[in-house]
């Protein structure tokens, strides 16, 4: 693995090429952000299409008017609340900002992420760094410098922050009209973010497509391997009923199942649950199983971006 210090980093951003580094959520791939040659080979890198826009890490909130206009009010109280913090926010784009990260839409998500190691190469390379998540499109997020260089090999250089604390995308806020919109849930949750605001806060329908948030395709975050979310009784009778092995199994209740089950015990906890998900996805994707079966998670509020993210990794096999 390819790995930079931070003064390295910034001049490989500053040369044209892709650098990947960790955020609290999961891990980057980096881009000089007015650079749209930059731009371009992260789309081609990750195979992803053109009309997925990608979000623009900044180091502080002054930096917001140079990328974005028309920004209301809430931003900034949303900003002062959970920056740097895993909340991204959409807003009017600025006329020179590319059309090319934007995917021609006229909005531009923005966030400072929450990591010693983002924040130290924003400062270091003094722009915007666009950065989707470091993997190939519709694959899981990587949250570890191990998972980037799964994805990519040595093609890129890595910065190295160990795991990545969150290990769930940010929330994904609209604030461009006057009805604050969330395009993708996260781990900061609509009413954290209606009590800073003081207004209702509405959830995106998924059939809706515009504007385009590739984690509201039908597959995405998705391990390779066939993955199904299933209730407790139906992922017992299936395990039963499995004639030809492997299967595995991610509950976190403690089903009692048959020994010969590869079973991975995840933690009760929402946000450990979120801590280690993608690793756990990643090592049982490697495991040549046929077949993982996800036990389905509680009702709460704190489990809504963990089911959103374990029902795309089944795409339309539930
Ligand atoms: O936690 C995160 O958000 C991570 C870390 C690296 O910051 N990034 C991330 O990026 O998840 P990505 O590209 O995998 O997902 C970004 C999402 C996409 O669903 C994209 O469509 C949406 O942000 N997005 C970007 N610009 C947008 C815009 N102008 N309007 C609506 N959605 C936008
Ligand atoms: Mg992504």
């Amino acid at each position: 693995m390819i790995k930079p210090n931070i003064a390295q980093a910034a001049q490989i951003l500053r040369k044209g090429s892709l650098v990947a580094f960790p955020t609290e959520t999961v891990y980057g791939l980096g881009a000089d952000a007015c650079n749209e040659q930059a731009i371009n080979s992260v789309f081609d890198l990750k195979k992803r299409p053109k009309k997925h826009p990608l979000i623009v890490h900044i180091a502080k909130s002054d930096d917001l008017s140079f990328w974005a206009k028309d920004i209301p009010e809430v931003a900034y109280k949303l900003a002062r609340a959970f920056w740097p913090g895993p909340l991204t926010l959409v807003l009017n784009k600025q006329s020179q900002v590319s059309n090319l990260l934007c995917a021609d839409q006229p909005t531009i998500a923005l966030r400072i992420p929450n990591h010693p190691i983002a924040l130290d190469l924003l400062r270091a390379f003094g722009s915007g760094i666009a950065a989707p998540s470091a993997n190939q499109f519709t694959h899981i997020s990587p949250t570890t410098a191990q998972a980037v260089y799964a994805e990519f090999g040595d093609s890129i250089s890595v910065l190295d922050g160990g795991q990545c604390q969150v290990g769930l995308e940010s929330t994904i806020l609209d604030v461009t009209s006057g009805k604050p919109c969330i395009l993708r849930p996260g781990t900061i949750s609509a009413g954290q973010l209606a009590q800073v605001m003081g207004c209702e806060v509405q959830m995106a329908d998924p059939e809706e497509k515009v504007p385009c948030v590739p984690g509201r395709h039908s597959l995405h975050y998705a391990p390779h391997t066939p993955t199904r979310l299933l209730d407790p009784q139906t992922l017992l009778r299936e395990v039963q009923a499995q004639s030809e092995l492997p299967v595995a199994v991610l509950s976190h209740s403690g089903l009692e199942l048959p020994e010969v089950i590869h079973h991975i015990l995840m933690p009760s906890s929402a946000n450990h649950y979120a801590h280690d998900l993608y690793d756990r996805l990643r090592s049982l994707d490697t495991g040549q199983f046929r077949e993982i079966l996800i036990e389905s998670v509680p009702v709460g509020v704190e489990w809504i971006p963990i089911r959103d993210r374990l029902q795309k990794a089944c795409g339309d096999r539930n």
